[in-house]
C-alpha cells in the first residue's frame, strides 16, 4: 500500500534526521519533535536579561564566538573547573571579561523543566547569540541546531585559537583561515563590535605608544585617544570600561565601520581591518556604505562560525548542567 505524500515525509524525516545528524550536518528544526517551544524559551530569557542589562547581548553573541573557535561550537567554555578540567574561562581572553554564564544556567534550566536533556549548551550559545544580535537591532538568521556537548576543555585553545586584541592583521587572518573563515567572514564578523564595551586594558598599548613620546598611534584620531587617555591611564584602571563603537554602542548599526574610517575604532584589531589591507579596507567601505550588505554578510558569516566542528549523533553528550558534565 502506498503511503500519502504527508506520512512519506514524516516518515523520511524520522528515518533521515538522525544520520544527518550523525554526519555532522546540522539543521534549524532539529527539536521541531523533541522540544518545540526551545527557541521560544530561550528568546524570553535573553530578552529578559537584554532588558535589564543591554551589554547582556553583547556579552552571549561574544560566548558563541569563544566557544566556536575552541575545540568548535561545543559549549566547552561553560564548564567549570573541576580535578580534570581546568576551565576555558581563566584564559587570556576569557579571564574578567566573558560574561552571561548566569543566563546561559538560567536557560538551561528553562528546558530542563520543559524537555530533560534534550537540548545540548551549546545549541542554547548559538541561538542565544542570535537572539542578543536581533534585540540589539542587528539582522535574523535562522539558526541550525544540533550540536552536542563536548565532554571537555581547552585552556590553550582558548588562549591560543582566538585572535588577541593586539595580533598583527596576518595573525587575525590565520587564526580565522584556521578555522575555515575567510576574509568576509573576518571583516563582517569583527561588526559585532557595534555593541558591548572593552576594558581599558585590552587597547592601552595604543593610547601610549611604545616610542615614549606620550602620543597614541598613528591609526587613532588624536581627540578621540585623548579622551580614552581620560579614562585608561598608563597604569592602574586595567578594568575601566569603554564602549566599542563610540557612536551608538548598544544599538546593533554599521557604526562600527564608519567609526574604523574616522580612526575611532577602540581596538588596534579593528583599525587594522582598514590599515593594513586593501582587501579588508574594501569591505569596512562597502559596510559603512551599506548596512544591507553588512547584516546579509553578518547573518551568514555566523552561521558558517556556527558551524565549526559541532559534535552531532552519539559524540558529547547532552550536559543537564552547562558548568559540568553529566
Ligand atoms: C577579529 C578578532 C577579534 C578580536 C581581536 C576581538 C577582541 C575583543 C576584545 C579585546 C574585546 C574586549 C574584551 C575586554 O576587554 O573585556 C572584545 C569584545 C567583544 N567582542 Fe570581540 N574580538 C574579535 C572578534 C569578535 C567576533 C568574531 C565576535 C562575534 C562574532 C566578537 C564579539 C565581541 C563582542 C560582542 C564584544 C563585547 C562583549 C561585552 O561587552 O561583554 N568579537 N572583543
Amino acid at each position: 500500500m502506498a503511503l500519502p505524500m504527508g506520512w512519506l515525509a514524516i516518515v523520511s524525516l524520522i528515518v533521515l534526521a538522525p544520520l544527518c545528524s550523525a554526519g555532522g550536518f546540522l539543521y534549524p528544526q532539529f527539536y521541531a519533535h523533541s522540544c518545540p517551544r526551545a527557541g521560544e524559551i530561550v528568546r524570553a530569557i535573553v530578552a529578559k536579561a537584554v532588558a535589564k542589562e543591554a551589554r547582556m547581548a553583547a556579552s552571549l553573541l561574544r560566548l558563541h564566538f569563544h566557544d566556536c573557535f575552541v575545540k568548535g561550537c561545543d559549549a566547552s567554555i561553560l564548564l567549570d573547573s573541576t580535578g580534570s578540567i581546568v576551565s576555558e574561562k581563566g584564559s587570556n581572553p576569557n579571564k574578567n571579561s566573558a560574561r552571561g554564564f548566569e543566563v546561559v544556567d538560567e536557560i538551561k534550566a528553562a528546558l530542563e523543566k520543559a524537555c530533560p536533556q534534550t537540548v545540548s549548551c551549546a545549541d542554547i550559545l548559538a541561538l542565544a547569540a542570535r537572539d542578543s544580535t536581533v534585540l540589539a537591532g542587528g539582522p535574523y538568521w535562522e539558526v541550525p541546531l544540533g550540536r552536542r556537548d563536548s565532554l571537555g576543555a581547552s585552556i590553550s585553545g582558548s588562549n591560543n585559537n582566538i585572535p588577541a586584541p593586539n595580533n598583527t592583521l596576518p595573525t587575525i587572518i590565520t587564526k580565522f583561515k584556521l578555522k575555515g573563515l575567510d576574509l568576509v567572514d573576518l571583516v563582517a564578523l569583527s561588526g559585532s563590535h557595534t555593541i558591548g564595551f572593552s576594558r581599558c586594558t585590552s587597547f592601552r598599548q595604543r593610547l601610549y605608544n611604545q616610542t615614549g613620546n606620550g602620543l597614541a598611534d598613528s591609526t587613532l584620531e588624536e581627540s578621540y585617544a585623548a579622551r580614552l587617555r581620560g579614562g585608561c591611564p598608563r597604569s592602574g584602571g586595567d578594568n575601566n570600561l569603554f564602549t566599542l563603537d563610540l557612536v551608538s554602542p548598544a544599538k546593533f548599526d554599521n557604526y562600527y565601520y564608519k567609526n574604523i574610517m574616522a580612526a575611532k575604532g577602540l581596538l588596534s584589531s579593528d583599525e587594522v581591518l582598514f590599515t593594513q589591507s586593501q582587501a579588508t579596507m574594501a569591505l569596512v567601505k562597502l559596510y559603512a556604505e551599506n548596512s544591507g550588505i553588512f547584516f546579509d554578510h553578518f547573518a551568514k558569516s555566523m552561521v558558517k562560525m556556527g558551524n565549526i566542528t559541532p559534535l552531532t549523533g552519539n559524540h558529547g553528550e547532552i550536559r543537564k548542567n552547562c558548568r559540568k558534565l553529566n
